[in-house]
């Protein structure tokens, strides 16, 4: 078994030793216990766990910090689907749709608030110097999430907006995963940095194929095909078309983003023109420079290569993964 595989395992096990099943009052747990259940990579916990494990940390000391920031991205999760009116979130109805708004900003709430908790076992310093970075992201991460949003009525967006946008909304909860893992197991302040970036950039590129895979995924593969296109989202691959794309596509592309609607004629269009204007490869060609970027900035950290080489192999796993 790799030391993700086995990470994995922990992950699930201390999930489930931490359940929220059964508790009262079950209209506010049971949905918590619900999206937690109906799957997901687990990259984040995974990643805390990594970060501890490059620098030779406890197992045991990273772990409910890692499922901190599981419960935190569910949370996130939730009230983003609300937000994006999704219908599906991991191939299962989201849970806005399954209970109600009201319960999915409610157990979305307690469920953040917990995430908090798992970090009440650390030491002092620790703590103080962890919930710190963890607050930061979070509220960066709330900005990036209001960038989004805008963007969605902003005339323009630029690729520096957009890129800025992705960094705060999915890199800096990368990073700060990976550095909260090697905070907790001593790694010097140079260390947590390059970790952080390594992190932070892998996260970019990872939210790019995100967008990418939206609509050049696999489909019915767990979210509606090009979900992004019906909620007019300037994604990059939308930002990129506009650049590139001839005045004829481009205005056609403005007009399909002026409407709101689920349309499949709307659908085939805009990923006509993303055809034309070669924005898949376009795509894929940015994904490999910032994991570059990425891979840079953990060559510089002070530890054995061999320490370096799950988390080469996990970056190498999300830049090729086709949901
Ligand atoms: C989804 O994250 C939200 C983004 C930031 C793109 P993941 O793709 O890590 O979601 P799960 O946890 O595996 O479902
Ligand atoms: C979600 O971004 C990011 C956060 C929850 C912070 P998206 O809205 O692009 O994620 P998906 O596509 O719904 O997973
Ligand atoms: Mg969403
Ligand atoms: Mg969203
Ligand atoms: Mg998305």
């Amino acid at each position: 078994m790799s030391v993700i595989e086995h990470y994995q395992e922990l992950i699930s096990k201390e999930l489930e030793k931490n359940s929220f099943l059964g508790i009262e009052p079950k209209g506010l747990y049971e949905p918590c216990d619900y999206i937690l259940s109906i799957g997901g990579k687990r990259l984040r916990p995974v990643i805390v766990m990594l970060g501890s494990y490059v620098f030779d940390g406890k197992v045991e000391e990273v772990l409910k910090p890692a499922l901190a920031i599981e419960y935190f991205h569910n949370f996130s999760l939730m009230h983003d689907d609300i937000m994006d009116e999704a219908p599906l979130r991991r191939g299962k109805e989201t849970v806005h749709l399954k209970y109600n708004i009201n319960t999915g900003i409610l157990s979305g709430d307690a469920l953040l608030i917990q995430a908090y908790r798992m970090f009440e076992d650390l030491p002092a310093e620790k703590f103080k110097a962890v919930t710190q970075l963890f607050s930061k992201t979070a509220v960066e991460l709330c900005e990036g999430q209001q960038y989004d949003m805008n963007f969605e009525t902003q005339k323009e967006v630029s690729y520096e907006e957009y890129i800025q946008m992705i960094t705060l909304k999915t890199g800096v909860m990368m990073g700060a995963s990976l550095q909260i893992g090697a905070m907790i197991a001593d790694a010097s302040e140079e260390d947590c940095q390059h970790l952080y970036e390594f992190g932070k950039n892998l996260g970019i590129a990872f939210q790019l194929k995100d967008d990418y895979l939206d609509v050049f995924g696999q489909q019915d593969f767990g979210k509606i095909h090009a979900g992004d296109i019906i909620e007019n989202k300037k994604t990059i691959l939308y930002i990129k078309a506009l650049e590139v794309a001839e005045e004829k596509e481009a205005s056609e592309l403005k007009f399909w983003y002026g409407m709101k609607t689920d349309n499949i004629d709307k659908v085939y269009a805009v990923e006509k023109i993303y055809r034309i204007a070669k924005v898949d490869f376009e795509v894929m060609s940015l994904i490999g420079n910032y994991t570059e970027l990425a891979m840079s900035h953990l060559d510089k950290i002070q530890v054995a290569d061999e320490k370096k080489l799950q988390l080469r192999e996990l970056a190498a796993s999300l830049i090729d993964r086709q949901v």
